[in-house]
């Protein structure tokens, strides 16, 4: 009886938006391959934390008040007056920084398995985007709470566009809407942070998934799972209903529907993520001084500069780089072009061979040195900068770069292994 009037009820909507048809198109009947592993589970985390960041954002506005006399205040009276509102806080904090390990982990495995190449250039450019659009959205969140490292980190990162040519000064004052920070700045940020950015981030979202379904998803292995219509034989096809969207297009092999059998994967990843995120949250907020830092606890004070500012640790990686880089406008060129490279990594990248299994030694040596020199230049982010911190510094970013313009001069006539027709079982 229930279910009669689900079904008369789905018909009804059905013919007025095709929300089954997508459901099969997105989910029931998306044409996954059988041998995703521990590495394709970050693209589902992401959504769940990019989620979590909402909820919790919408319920620490309720209580917020942003303005320079009262940010810092409210945050406290959430913290020690508002129901639970310590948990949402910590939420939101906790939140921030497991985005960016999720983030930077799918990334990893977008180079791992060449998931940015052909025909998957777009799908990378959504998802650099995004990633542009989160750090300018955590960047923003950091300076709400009006704490003292909020306020001399957005002073430093904001200073860095002065030394944009002739618009240098207007642009700073422009961004700032003040001649220094004030609570002109806090009320623009908070603004962009609640509002413009979080819309920004849910169409980019919307359009990296529309892209993957388009082109269709990579794997371990870089073989497609998309063969010529008719190019196969009927019984080596995969058995499995697929969308007519793809099944009339293309032969496909080697795939199951992504719901059940990744539904209920990425599920068993869920729960794991969220007893390592519950520990962190309730045992160690404040991720030892990373996740939020010292001079944090204390109200932003523009007479009273902080031992060491040093940004929070995802923003690590490219502080260094503009740190390690003697002039200030030449540091800053270092750094956005650490980004840049990143959106042009498709166009580096000359070969068609994608998974780092059947690449060269070299690859493989390339791409390991990039991964360490990453972690070490974030690490070093977080610390003085003392002249051997420096100098290891410049080395690391020396391979940071490297990895771009190596990859560009090998990848051209690689010595890569043959690549099998098929996923093996
Ligand atoms: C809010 C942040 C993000 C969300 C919610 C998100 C979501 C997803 C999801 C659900 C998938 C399909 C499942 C998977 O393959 O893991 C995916 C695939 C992918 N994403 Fe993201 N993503 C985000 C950020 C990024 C970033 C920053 C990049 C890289 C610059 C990126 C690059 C890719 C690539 C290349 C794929 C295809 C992987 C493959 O098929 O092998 N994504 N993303």
């Amino acid at each position: 009886m229930l279910m009669k009037v689900f079904t008369d009820f789905m018909g009804w909507i059905d013919k007025r938006l095709p929300v089954t048809d997508a459901w099969n198109k997105h989910i029931a009947q998306y044409p996954a391959p059988k041998n995703f592993n521990f590495w394709y589970i970050f693209g589902s985390l992401a959504m769940l934390v990019l989620v979590n960041q909402f909820l919790t954002g919408i319920w620490l506005t309720m209580n917020y008040e942003p303005s320079g006399e009262g940010a810092f205040a409210s945050i406290e009276y959430i913290m020690r007056d508002v129901d639970f509102g310590w948990l949402l806080r910590y939420m939101h904090s906790t939140g921030a920084s497991a985005f960016f390990i999720v983030v930077y982990l799918h990334m990893m495995r977008g180079l791992m398995y060449g998931s940015y190449q052909k025909p998957r250039e777009l799908l990378w450019i959504f998802g650099m985007l995004i990633f542009l659009v989160l750090m300018a959205e955590a960047f923003m969140g950091y300076l709400l709470p009006w704490g003292n490292m909020s306020y001399w980190g957005a002073q430093v990162i904001i200073s860095i566009f002065g030394l944009v040519p002739i618009i240098g000064d207007d642009l700073t004052l422009w961004i700032r809407g003040d001649y220094v920070i004030s609570g002109a700045t806090l009320n623009r940020f908070f603004a962009l942070h609640v509002i413009a950015m979080p819309l920004v981030l849910v169409l980019l979202v919307f359009l990296h998934i529309l892209a993957l379904h388009e082109v269709g998803s990579n794997n371990p292995e870089g073989i497609d799972i998309k063969k010529p219509k008719g190019s196969v034989k009927p019984e080596e096809l995969s058995k499995f209903t697929f969308h007519k969207q793809y099944s009339d297009k293309y032969d496909i092999v080697d795939a199951v529907p992504f719901h059940p059998y990744y539904t209920v994967k990425d599920i068993m990843y869920v729960v794991g993520f969220l007893f390592l995120f519950c520990w962190v949250m309730f045992f160690a907020p404040e991720g030892g001084g990373y996740f939020m830092e010292a001079p944090n606890f204390t109200p932003a004070n523009g007479l009273k500069t902080p031992e060491h500012i040093a940004p929070v640790w995802y923003f690590g990686p490219f502080y260094t780089i503009l740190r390690v880089i003697p002039n200030a406008m030449l540091g800053a060129i270092g750094m956005f072009s650490a980004i840049i490279v990143l959106f042009l990594l498709p166009w580096f990248d000359r070969g068609t061979v994608k998974s780092v299994r059947y690449r060269s030694k070299l690859h493989l040596f390339n791409l390991i040195q990039f991964a360490i020199c990453f972690v070490v230049l974030g690490v070093l982010g977080t610390m003085p900068a003392t002249p051997i911190a420096n100098l290891i510094g410049a080395i690391a970013s020396f391979g940071y770069f490297g990895f771009f313009v190596a990859l560009w001069l090998y990848s051209k006539n690689e010595n890569t292994k043959p690549v099998p027709e098929r996923i093996a079982d």
